[in-house]
């Protein structure tokens, strides 16, 4: 664990336009800067960072956060790793607290696991070219493949002897641990004794985003039905097959700059493009995609390219996986190599512009691909075809965030045309079935949020779906307290002490719903009754992120005043700077009726109950007297200039 002093430290050398800028192109505009948005695709910037504020935010998409927030947003850094990232930019040395024993051993287990790994592949490799037996079987092969001496270099390739245990021998002259060799796949242990695992293969170094080798597959030289073709690293604390991409170390840069990454099946198909010069290429190793692996491309490009031979089966095991690819907003395409071909094969046959050629060609949307196969799949069967459009439908409601509606109406026009079906009732289908899943969610968190058992809740529930279902009348008081809290109500005390004097401890419970804000209320007087003065950079780095993401989301960027205004107005505009005090009084007021509503509509349900007149009588004249409230907060309100 870092020292908390260590991350006070980093957090207070933070320069977030340093930060950000490393990534992004910023333009200084008034008290902001301004850039193209690196989390969706747009062509006028709307992407916001506020050096006073220290935070980002996007108008177009939605996302904001600290600077901390964007390295792990950006990056797919972890916090820790984030946090690392910038002790190096800043030259902050980091100190750690002691560790749990469990995560040293894991640490350890990780390390050496690296450690063994880089062994292996300098021994393979010096097998493969400086012994005669290397040279003679394995290298001889790979030159007949096809493969140049630079690019066996450059992907580390090597070579493990026949013999029984060359490598674990030299492995236990270094005094690695025996258990630890099993675990990194390259010994195994029959009956007590040790022997070398991949005998005889070419080996294939399987390396990190950092270029440390994580595992290795092992192809067999001459292939026979007895042994598999190729042995790959068992799971062990670096391997996880999940997340890994062959050639991902070596096709980084190369994807950035093409914005587009393209993923084939197998090892020597990776080697074979880069040697052809198409280096924005990762492998699969021939199973369907999961979403860390797509989650990694993401972090590089948008833009997916499948490229699989015609008659594989992995096809069928990748498209499986491709709803989770839409889903992460990746635009995908397919191509299929012509029968009896691979990357590597074909690429060798017609070379590298014939090959790239080929690919800008034959790329095939990957939904219009999947409905084609689907089509041809059903043939004449009309129920068959009911069930693709749904298919299809359900495949494009994953296209639903905000900055993809075009995306989708395009999708939702050609498949209409393909399906000869009617667009407007497709775009319906479409629709429902977003709005649906929206629904369902809302639900979701509905149920989490109110227990469903008392006869209130109910009443409650209808209240709220009448007057105020999106909480942003609660998220306008916290945002206020956070703003302008410190600031003057008047000549005895300040507006957080108003604000609190107006909602004591059983009233904030009853005016505010939503567990989050509740939560952040609650801190805010914590802190200022210890005297600590809460600022919004107060809550920017707390432990809490739930905490900090939502006061960031909650705070408004400096906007700029249009020149043509200040003209017009000769200079005198009021921000909402200058008019915090109206803001606050609206923002109560707000509140307060919604409080009188939840009030009325729970005497309404007990005024039906009654049992005698007297009682009845009661709770008519308590409806009046809320009424009455409530038509004096609603005039109120009125005549308050609220934003
Ligand atoms: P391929 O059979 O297409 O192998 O399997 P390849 O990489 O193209 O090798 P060459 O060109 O025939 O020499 C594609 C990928 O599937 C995984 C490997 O990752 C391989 O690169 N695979 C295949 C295995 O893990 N085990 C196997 O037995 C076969
Ligand atoms: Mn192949």
């Amino acid at each position: 664990m870092i020292k908390q002093e260590t991350i006070q430290q980093i957090q207070s050398s933070i320069d977030i336009i340093d930060i950000v800028g490393t990534f992004v192109k910023l333009k200084k505009r008034g008290a902001n800067y301004l850039g193209n948005c690196p989390f969706h695709h747009e062509k006028t910037p709307s992407f916001t960072v506020s050096p006073s504020k220290e935070i980002y935010k996007c108008f177009g998409c939605g996302k904001s956060g600290n600077a901390i927030g964007f390295l792990m947003e950006h990056e797919k850094y972890s916090y820790v790793e984030a946090l690392r990232w910038l002790a190096d930019k800043y030259n902050i040395e980091i100190e750690e607290t002691e560790t749990s024993p469990e995560f040293k051993a894991l640490q350890l287990t990780s390390d050496s696991l690296f450690i063994i790994n880089n062994f292996a592949k300098d021994f393979f490799s010096n097998a493969l070219i400086n012994t005669d037996e290397g040279r003679d079987i394995a290298l001889s092969y790979l030159k007949e493949r096809g493969f140049r001496d630079d690019i066996i270099q450059k992907f580390q390739l090597g070579f493990n002897p026949g013999a029984k245990d060359d490598f674990t021998i030299a492995a236990l002259d270094k005094q690695y641990n025996k258990d630890l060799l099993v675990k990194s796949g390259l010994v195994v242990n029959r009956d007590d004794k040790l022997s070398d695992n991949y005998r005889g293969r070419i080996i294939f170094p399987i390396h990190n985003q950092s270029g440390k080798v994580l595992g290795f597959g092992a192809r067999i030289i001459k292939s026979n039905d007895k042994s598999p073709k190729y042995i790959n690293t068992p799971e062990n604390e670096i391997y996880i097959k999940s997340r890994i991409l062959y050639g991902s170390y070596f096709a980084r840069t190369a994807i950035d700059k093409a914005n587009e990454c393209l993923l084939v099946e197998g090892y020597t198909d990776v080697v074979s493009l880069h040697q052809a010069g198409i280096e924005n290429v990762v492998a699969s190793g021939g199973t369907s995609l999961t979403i860390e692996q797509l989650r990694l491309i993401k972090k590089y490009t948008g833009n997916l390219t499948i490229i699989y031979d015609g008659d594989s089966a992995g096809i069928k095991a990748a498209l499986r996986g491709l709803d989770l690819a839409v889903e992460e907003s990746l635009n995908v395409k397919l191509v299929l190599i012509p029968d009896k071909e691979d990357p590597d094969s074909y690429v060798n046959k017609i070379g590298a512009a014939a090959f790239i050629d080929f690919i800008n060609r034959e790329k095939k949307d990957f939904i219009l691909f999947q409905l084609e196969i689907a089509l041809k799949d059903a043939g004449n069967d009309t129920s068959k075809k009911s069930i693709i459009v749904n298919q299809i439908a359900e495949t494009i409601s994953k296209i639903n965030k905000a900055e993809e509606f075009t995306t989708r109406q395009d999708y939702i026009k050609q498949v209409s045309e393909i399906l000869k079906i009617e667009e407007s009732g497709f775009n319906a289908l479409v629709n429902k079935i977003i709005r649906d899943k929206l629904s369902k969610e809302d639900q979701k968190s509905q149920r989490i949020e109110i227990p469903a058992d008392t006869e209130n809740t109910q009443v409650e529930n209808e209240t709220n779906q009448l007057f105020n279902k999106d909480e942003l009348h609660e998220q306008a008081v916290v945002r206020t307290l956070i703003e302008f809290g410190l600031r003057e109500w008047d000549e005895n005390e300040k507006v957080a002490q108003h604000i609190f004097k107006q909602m004591d401890e059983s009233d904030l419970h009853e005016m505010i719903d939503n567990k989050l804000l509740l939560k952040i209320i609650q801190v805010y007087r914590k802190w200022f009754n210890e005297g600590i003065e809460p600022s919004e950079k107060t809550f920017l780095y707390m432990d809490d992120h739930e905490i900090s993401d939502q006061v960031v989301k909650l705070m408004k960027m400096d906007t700029e005043i249009s020149p043509n205004w200040n003209k017009h107005y000769e200079g005198f505009i009021p921000s909402r700077d200058d008019l915090y005090k109206e803001e606050v009084i609206s923002t109560l007021n707000y509140l307060q009726l919604r409080k009188i509503k939840k009030l009325i509509a729970e005497n309404q349900v007990d005024l039906e109950k009654a049992t005698n007149p007297q009682e009845e009588m009661i709770f008519i004249q308590t409806h009046q007297h809320l009424k009455k409230i409530e038509v004096e907060l609603t005039k109120k309100i009125g005549s308050v200039i609220i934003k």
